[in-house]
């Protein structure tokens, strides 16, 4: 059955190019990103995992460990690791997992039959530290993921686990947010001293409470 958003990420051990490891043990209370990619040795592919690569900086001050996954061998994903950092300019330091026989790609459902019998498509997953699945999103292997935006959803996530606050569309970091509609419109002032505008009823906005 494939995961759904609040479920619990199911823990594996596989094979990654750091070496043996337990999905679990390896993230510790951080965030997780886990990926897969259709193949190795890939255009499209190459490009993600050097942008993932170069993003570690900001991954890292989000508390954030990320997993890259095709079903091809260690030894592929060893030889593609030098040509990433190569022509990308980067040092992927960061697990690619090894699943020749499918297990974590079928636990994950990354195998879509009418896409492609053989290979994984562009999953991502967003678990959080509970490993609670926050995000589920699948691109097809023609089209590259946007790491800005999986940056921008951890940063959404991560504000609205702590507040009463939800991001509207395209918000960035900085911005302002919603007020959930779950708080009355007079308990604002006391939750949010900076202040807030009523719009709608319905449509209260508050700076960004964490800034
Ligand atoms: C790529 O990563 O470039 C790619 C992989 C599978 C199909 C098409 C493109």
């Amino acid at each position: 059955m494939s995961l759904r958003l609040g479920d619990i990420a199911p823990n594996f051990q596989a094979l990654t190019s750091v070496g043996q490891i337990d999905f679990y043990d390896y993230l510790g209370d951080s965030w997780a990103v886990l990926f897969s990619h259709p193949a190795d040795y890939t255009p499209v592919c190459t490009t993600e995992l050097g942008r993932t690569a170069s993003l570690k900086n900001e991954f890292q001050k989000r508390n954030v460990k990320v997993l890259a996954l095709s079903v091809d061998p260690i030894e592929s994903h060893r030889g593609w690791i030098k040509d990433i950092n190569e022509t990308q300019h980067v040092e992927v330091d960061f697990p690619i997992i090894a699943d020749p026989d499918r297990k974590v790609s079928e636990l994950y459902d990354m195998i879509h039959p009418n896409a492609s019998a053989t290979a994984t498509v562009r999953s991502l997953f967003i678990i959080a530290p509970d490993k609670t699945v926050k995000l589920i999103i699948t691109y097809p292997a023609s089209t590259g993921r946007n790491f800005q935006e999986i940056l921008r959803v951890i940063d959404s996530l991560q504000l609205t686990a702590n507040y009463s606050v939800a991001t509207p569309a395209d918000w960035k970091e900085g911005e302002d947010v919603v007020v959930v509609p779950a708080i009355k419109t007079e308990d604002i002032p006391a939750k949010f001293p900076k202040g807030f505008r009523e719009i709608k009823p319905y449509l209260r906005m508050t700076p960004q409470p964490n800034k």
